[in-house]
């Protein structure tokens, strides 16, 4: 009798906690993404919403799962939502014409559609969504800070890319470049700048507040992309490109925050390769969560 009842007890709760879902949205044409959602048991009203962008070779529910992305137990922690965007393809389209517009289709265009179901069917807060990711996903993080700065509030993102660096000369799909992966991309800020506006022409209201990791050592993508990715942001807020402030062994030691002004915070890891570890602490910080 008793036993039952703890089986009965342990079956109840197994069903009843929160799992990842596919959920169905309007998709983009060009992209073949699926939306992912974990709605944790301890949801917050008026939940914050934040999207987790998986790497190449990767899904939403191996990043999930993956014991190395913390965003699971932030949700499970904190009760705001996660979505969880799925590439049908080894890495996400960061480099077509139609990606790297607002609205144009492609991948960018799919998880923007994500966000703004997300943010109807939960309820979300709209002054706090927030995106992150790593490698492929921090790339696609700069396109969608780009293409979507409207519905979003802050990214926090993990060895990426400028936002238009994996450009394709031909507009069609590209899955690498190596211009840009080795570090030969160099433009000024200003041109970098321009990327970004070209994606969403004529608009002008406020931008997401970047927060850009990105190890000293990384050879994936190269670490010049740091440098390259704080020229592009500390343009579009027309702050300076050198940092007004410096902290060493923050947040963790060997690493060195450098904040440019309202907006931009840069965070070297020294001696750190590809991709930094995600520290959710520190991007819950920035997220303000
Ligand atoms: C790779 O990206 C650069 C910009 O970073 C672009 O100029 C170049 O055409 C791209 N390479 C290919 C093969 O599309
Ligand atoms: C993550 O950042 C926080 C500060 O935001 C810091 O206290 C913590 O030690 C960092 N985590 C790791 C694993 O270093």
């Amino acid at each position: 009798m008793l036993f039952h009842t703890i089986v009965a007890g342990l079956l109840a709760s197994v069903a009843m906690a929160a799992q990842l879902q596919q959920v169905t949205y309007p998709a983009a044409p060009q992209s073949r993404a699926t939306m992912w959602v974990y709605v944790p048991d301890n949801v917050v009203e008026n939940p914050p919403l934040v999207v987790a962008i998986h790497s190449c070779q990767s899904s939403a529910q191996n990043y999930f799962q993956n014991a190395k992305i913390p965003w699971h137990q932030g949700s499970d922690r904190k009760g705001y939502i996660t979505v969880w965007p799925s590439s049908s393809t080894e890495c996400w389209d960061v480099s077509s014409r139609q990606s790297l517009v607002r609205d144009g289709g492609g991948d960018s265009t799919a998880i923007g559609n994500m966000i703004k179901h997300a943010i109807e069917t939960y309820k979300i807060d709209k002054d706090r969504v927030f995106v992150t990711g790593g490698s492929s996903g921090a790339m696609m993080s700069n396109v969608l800070a780009a293409t979507y700065p409207d519905i979003i509030k802050a990214v926090s993102l993990y060895s990426g890319v400028p936002a238009g660096c994996f450009v394709s000369a031909s507009g069609g799909v590209a899955q690498w470049n190596n211009t840009c992966s080795g570090g030969q991309s160099h433009a000024s800020a200003e041109q970098w700048g321009d990327v970004v506006r070209a994606m969403y022409p004529d608009y002008d209201g406020p931008r997401p507040r970047m927060q850009i990791w990105h190890g000293s050592v990384d050879t994936t993508l190269s670490s010049n992309n740091y440098q390259e990715t704080i020229k592009q942001w500390t343009n579009v807020f027309g702050l300076p490109e050198k940092p007004v402030e410096e902290i060493q062994n923050y947040p963790q030691a060997n690493y060195v925050t450098q904040n440019f002004g309202e907006g931009v915070q840069g965070i070297w890891a020294v001696g750190v390769g590809h991709s930094v570890p995600s520290n959710l602490t520190a991007s819950e910080e920035w997220f303000g969560l």
